[in-house]
């Protein structure tokens, strides 16, 4: 059995943080993607994104089908929009079946929301078992050290 590392990322942090993990992990990654194009510059970027976490969009993935059975452990990343997860995890969450999966959580952010985030992506899946969390503040912006501290978390998993 193997690790898939799935994720969203709009503006590449949540991606830079996945590949590594991925690559720790030797895991398979699916990075979501969205029919729906959020705005990426402006005051347009946190209204639409904003708005569409708070009212509960499911954008529509275009990725193929994820075959999950590969899979015993699921560790799912998302950049923290409105205090929460954003959209497109929202649809996974919502297309995919994760009985049995052991599942790990990572985020990124501007400087808070992680623990809500988190907890509310527990709730989504109320009767899987968690093996770790863990959040980083624009990782982009120091690669190297959220990089290193990616692939320790992801080691010890
Ligand atoms: C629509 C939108 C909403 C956001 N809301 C939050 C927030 O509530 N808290 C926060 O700390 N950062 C927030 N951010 C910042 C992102 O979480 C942060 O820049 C993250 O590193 C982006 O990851 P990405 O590059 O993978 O998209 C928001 C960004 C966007 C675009």
């Amino acid at each position: 059995m193997s690790t898939l590392v799935v994720f969203f990322s709009f503006e590449g942090n949540t991606k830079l943080v996945g590949d590594v993990i991925a690559k720790t992990m030797k895991a398979d990654t699916v990075e979501l993607k969205t029919s729906k194009q959020y705005p990426t510059e402006g005051f347009g970027k946190f209204f639409w994104g904003g708005k569409s976490v708070l009212f509960g969009e499911k954008p529509q993935l275009i990725n193929e089908r994820i075959d999950l059975s590969k899979y015993d452990t699921v560790v799912i990343g998302t950049p923290i929009w409105a205090g929460s997860f954003a959209p497109p995890i929202k649809s996974f969450i919502t297309q995919y079946k994760m009985e049995g999966k052991r599942i790990a959580l990572f985020a990124c952010h501007g400087g808070g929301g992680a623990k809500k985030c988190f907890s509310k992506l527990k709730e989504a899946f109320p009767e899987n078992q968690f093996i770790g969390e863990i959040a980083f503040v624009e990782p982009k912006k120091n690669s190297e050290v959220s990089s290193n501290e990616a692939a320790k978390w992801a080691s010890e998993l």
